[in-house]
């Protein structure tokens, strides 16, 4: 990728954020960012296609191969022109484990020249090819990991009253998270908790000491994002102690939601109705998934869409599911909105 960039005539450096590429064009005036995650995820592919993954139990299952595709395309496309600003490809690791974007920061992507603005987009089986989503505000959410040990004593299970039993408090921490969306929290603020992790014990006569759950908190900002941390601990704290044991929280803040902003979702907007027609540019495309573009946006004004991908007429496969493929087609779309998008902002204001 890097030869392919340079040979392009682009300015690259590798390593930052220990596996990005970035690719610069230009020096002077603004700088636009143009960012294009490329991880996989550890899913065993189902597809019986000739470019099916080559690597046991990775496979691109989230499109993110496309992002890549559709990112040097862009840098074919701009090469050639003369632009009255920089523009700055940034093709991130390890975006489905909330790391490669701050990695990427830390070494400096928005920094020499500093950016001005970032685009992004996500291929979107959701939608079909030649829908584009774009609307201002949160459009993904805020991604946080919790954990959660409940300690009790253990002993035999024929005499439970000799012992503290961290499971059956377990159980009734599962169940109490989930007062927290319907009862904490506004229900005009999006939030989702899911318990997606219960371990404990090892034999069916023995009451363990010891029940570990895992799990997510998801929301678009406001009031129930700042307050999840401490709602989850009082609710793991006073339920187990309710039951006479002990809850030990571990609260992880991952990535904040992905905001788009006002005025760099407009730009983007018009070359996307250019693209696919004003009535094919969807409002109101947003999900709970979480997205660390979120670290960028946070810094820096502008925009995240999601690019139909879905082949019209036939049922996609899910993100994140051992069938996922993706209509081609939409990469042309992809390719084109993220070039034009660049181009639009540097000649503007
Ligand atoms: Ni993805």
């Amino acid at each position: 990728m890097a030869d392919r960039l340079r040979a392009l005539g682009y300015d690259v450096r590798t390593g930052v954020g220990k596996t990005g590429v970035v690719a610069l064009k230009g020096g002077t005036g603004r700088c636009v960012m143009l960012r294009a995650d490329m991880d996989a995820l550890p899913i065993e592919e189902a597809n019986d296609v000739a470019y099916r993954s080559q690597h046991a139990g990775k496979m691109h299952a989230c499109g993110h191969d496309g992002h890549v595709a559709m990112g040097l395309e862009v840098a074919r496309r701009l090469a050639g022109v003369d632009l009255p600003g920089a523009v700055k490809l940034a093709f991130q690791p390890a975006e489905e484990i909330s790391f490669g974007a701050d990695a990427m920061i830390r070494d400096g992507v928005l920094d020499r020249p500093s950016v001005d603005a970032a685009f992004g987009i996500h291929l979107w089986n959701d939608l079909p090819t030649g829908r584009i989503g774009l609307m201002p505000g949160p459009v993904m959410a805020s991604v946080d990991e919790f954990e959660i040990a409940i300690l009790g004593t253990g002993g035999h299970a024929a005499a439970p009253h000799q012992t503290t039993d961290p499971v059956l408090a377990a159980a009734h921490v599962v169940t109490g998270l989930q007062s927290l969306v319907s009862r904490r929290r506004n229900p005009f603020e999006e939030g989702v908790v899911s318990v997606t992790q219960v371990t404990a014990g090892h034999a069916f006569n023995v009451i363990p000491g010891r029940a570990d759950l895992r799990g997510t908190v998801r929301s678009f900002g406001g009031k129930f994002y700042e307050q999840a941390p401490a709602l989850v601990e009082e609710t793991a704290q006073g339920i187990a102690g309710a039951f006479g044991a002990r809850a030990e929280v571990r609260y992880r803040r991952l990535c904040q939601p992905t905001v788009n902003d006002e005025r760099m979702t407009d730009l983007m907007k018009g070359v996307a109705e250019e693209i696919v027609g004003k009535e094919r540019v969807v409002h109101g495309v947003r999900t709970m998934g979480g997205e660390d573009m979120s670290l960028f946006l946070a810094r820096i004004p502008g925009a995240f869409a999601f690019v139909g991908s879905a082949p019209p007429g036939a049922k996609a496969s899910p993100h994140h599911s051992p069938t996922f493929d993706i209509d081609e087609e939409a990469l042309v779309i992809g390719a084109d909105l993220l070039a034009r998008t660049a181009v639009r902002y540097l000649q503007s204001g």
